[in-house]
């Protein structure tokens, strides 16, 4: 223990190391996240675990800040919820409309459409972009449908530095950034382990197990 932080207006336990994040899941606080993985070294890139600190000019990443006595922090201010609102507005411009999700439709909420569903976002704010390109690849078990991709390399990272296959990868700029498996783009002639783990990490339907995909369906097909 190394004191503890006001959040909210409720006092919390720091542990050793840990950064505001952690203390606030640690309390059950949930805030909402996608780019962090505790397997991983934290990114700080998605913005949306920002959180307003008294006396700091600007909110700071929960994810990757680390935790200190007699902090004093707003998660929920209405700036922040519309700082929220704008980042997954811009991310739902980059995908198809939301109804069409494979993952919120068989498995309930992605975490992108979960977390687009707190705080408003309705993909109407912004002009949809032209969305990213499902790979062709013919391997029977995972489906890469990359229109749902937002770029957010959870799935690279988590091959690359938690599974250690370095089976996927990005390539391309901006808007054109996609997920690629090297040399070919199929899996089957990739180092990949078909581990799933890809799978479980990526926060949308980008990426989906094609056996269960395909057991739902039968079940909800069935009277
Ligand atoms: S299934 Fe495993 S090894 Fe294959 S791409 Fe996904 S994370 Fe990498
Ligand atoms: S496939 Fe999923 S995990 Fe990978 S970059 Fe796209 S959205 Fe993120
Ligand atoms: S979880 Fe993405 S910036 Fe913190």
């Amino acid at each position: 223990m190394k004191g503890s932080l006001h959040a909210d207006g409720v006092s919390l336990p720091i542990g050793e190391g840990q950064t505001i994040l952690a203390v606030l899941r640690a309390a059950g606080a949930s805030l909402p996240t996608l780019c962090y993985d505790p397997r991983l070294p934290p990114q700080g890139s998605c913005r949306l675990c920002l959180v307003q600190v008294q006396g700091r000019p600007q909110p700071v990443a929960a994810c990757t800040t680390a935790a200190e006595p007699g902090m004093v922090i707003a998660t929920e201010p209405p700036a922040l919820r519309e700082y929220r609102r704008v980042i997954l507005e811009m991310l739902l411009s980059e995908t198809p409309p939301s109804q069409g999700c494979p993952r919120c439709s068989l498995l309930g909420l992605c975490q992108l459409h979960a977390a687009a569903a707190r705080y408003g976002a309705q993909g109407n704010l912004l002009p949809r972009l032209p969305t990213r390109t499902p790979s062709p690849d013919p391997n029977p078990f995972i489906l890469r449908d990359y229109r749902w991709c937002i770029a957010c390399y959870w799935c690279t990272r988590i091959c690359q530095e938690w599974e250690m296959a370095g089976a996927i990868t990005a390539v391309g700029r901006g808007q054109d950034t996609r997920i690629a498996s090297l040399p070919t783009d199929r899996l089957l002639e990739s180092p990949c382990t078909f581990c799933g783990q890809c799978i479980n990490t990526c926060p949308t339907g980008a990426l989906m197990d094609r056996k269960l995909l395909g057991q739902l369906s039968t079940a909800r097909a069935s009277p």
